[in-house]
């Protein structure tokens, strides 16, 4: 047998119908907001990660899928969208006009992670991206998009953390002061953090180790060394939130694992999924399009991780109700006939509607519909189809009532109502 590769799963029924759910309802807040699908190779030059996602992360260090095609050319699957989007933002030239340009986007990302609970190596995210706007209102303004998503989902378990990064301006300072603080007692620091204090030094705060961990509880945040115009946009961001009566735990140790944040960086967390705790992040990027070659435009965005999602819906039994299924019973050809074109005229009336083609017995058909779950079953054979009405049977009831083949509205209204 050859089974998946690990740390790639497939997505099955039912629970595929809980991610058209919750691609429904993006799909719906995005449109009120003004963001625009963007679809996107999921193989990139490998390049284009190493350039943004920051060549010491360990996204780029050591989960990228990377491999040369048939010409010699190194090319990556993509383990994230961001650096796509910006990619095709400046080679299609969408930078034109003044106003914020807004792109979503939702699919697969591969990392080589070891595979866990909520953590694969073939994995899908809804990402939301604003290019173009440096005002702290955009911030607010995609950090309630995000949570527009969830609440519309029913999901209450999870709360919102914030940080501000600083700039190119600030910044550096505050990285000299951090790394030779962790020079000092880089003996104390697990094997990974020794080796992130030279060459990431933010990326230490990631660090699970509780060894790391009390030790930098005593070290200076960023938060302390942001300069003015940071400081102005973390205080404007976090006033807008509060505004909208929107919770949220600011963290000064907060960091991505992506280098190219500036400014405001964020992540929905929930205590419901164990280790992976992490369901959405997110921020700006200030530098990256034109990192990337394009013009110098601010930008920010998130990433919904869809798996962590569901699952946490799963937890919520969030459902939505299937439209109740009419199974059509067919005996005979003229039937089967007859009952494969009303089975898509119903389907296309909106109606879940479904048959047998392998003419078996009505008994075998009605046990098949049982299984199915289906509400009702229309029984059609050579005596119906010359009456012109058939027998529509519920179910759960056992009530039977005849509806006239020719008359689509009645059959819809003895399925209740549309009849989907
Ligand atoms: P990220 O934090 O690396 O950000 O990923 C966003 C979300 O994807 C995570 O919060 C998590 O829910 C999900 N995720 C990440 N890795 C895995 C995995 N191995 N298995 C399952 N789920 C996973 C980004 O990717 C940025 N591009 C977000 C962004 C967009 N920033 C600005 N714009």
């Amino acid at each position: 047998m050859i089974k998946a590769v690990r740390g790639m799963k497939d997505i099955l029924p039912p629970e595929t119908a809980r991610w058209q759910q919750l691609e429904t309802v993006a799909r719906t807040v995005f449109a009120c907001y003004g963001y625009q699908e963007i679809r996107l190779p999921l193989l990139e030059r490998t390049e284009l990660f190493s350039r943004s996602i920051g060549a010491s992360t360990d996204i780029v260090e050591k989960e990228m899928y990377t491999f040369l095609d048939r010409h010699g050319e190194s090319v990556t699957l993509r383990p994230e969208a961001t650096a796509s989007v910006v990619r095709a933002f400046i080679e299609n030239r969408l930078d034109q006009g003044a106003e914020v340009k807004k792109f979503f986007t939702i699919g697969p990302m591969f990392r080589y992670e070891r595979p866990q609970k909520g953590r694969y190596r073939q994995f899908h995210q809804i990402n939301a991206e604003a290019l173009g706007g440096e005002a702290p209102e955009l911030d607010a303004e995609i950090i309630l998009l995000l949570l527009d998503i969830f609440a519309r989902l029913g999901l209450t378990a999870i709360e919102l953390v914030i940080n501000s990064l600083g700039c190119p301006r600030c910044r550096p300072a505050y990285l000299l002061e951090l790394t030779a603080l962790l020079a000092r007692q880089v003996r104390d620091l697990c094997e990974d953090c020794q080796r992130r204090s030279a060459s990431n030094p933010l990326r230490v705060f990631d660090c699970k180790s509780k060894v790391c961990q009390e030790m930098l509880a005593q070290v200076p945040t960023i938060a302390d060394h942001l300069c003015d115009q940071c400081s102005w946009h973390d205080q404007r961001v976090r006033e807008l939130l509060n505004r909208y009566g929107v919770p949220f735990r600011h963290n000064p140790r907060l960091v991505r694992g992506l280098d190219y944040y500036t400014r405001t960086a964020f992540e929905v967390v929930t205590t419901h999924l164990g280790a992976q705790d992490a369901v959405a992040g997110g921020g700006r990027y200030n530098g990256l399009v034109k990192e990337l070659g394009g013009p110098d435009i601010p930008a920010v965005g998130f990433a919904i991780g869809e798996e962590r999602l569901v699952a946490l819906l799963s937890q919520q039994e969030v459902t939505t109700p299937a439209p109740p299924l009419v199974f059509v019973a067919v005996l005979g050809t003229a039937a089967l006939d007859r009952g494969f074109d009303l089975v898509q005229t119903l389907r296309r009336q909106g109606c879940r509607a479904e048959m047998d083609f392998g003419q078996r017995s009505l008994k075998a058909q009605l046990t098949m519909a049982n299984r199915r779950g289906a509400a009702y079953v229309l029984i059609l054979g050579d005596q119906e189809l010359a009456a012109g009405e058939a027998p529509l049977k519920n179910m759960a009831s056992g009530a039977q009532q005849v509806v006239s083949l020719t008359d689509l509205t009645a059959i819809q209204a003895a399925l209740g109502g549309k009849g989907a």
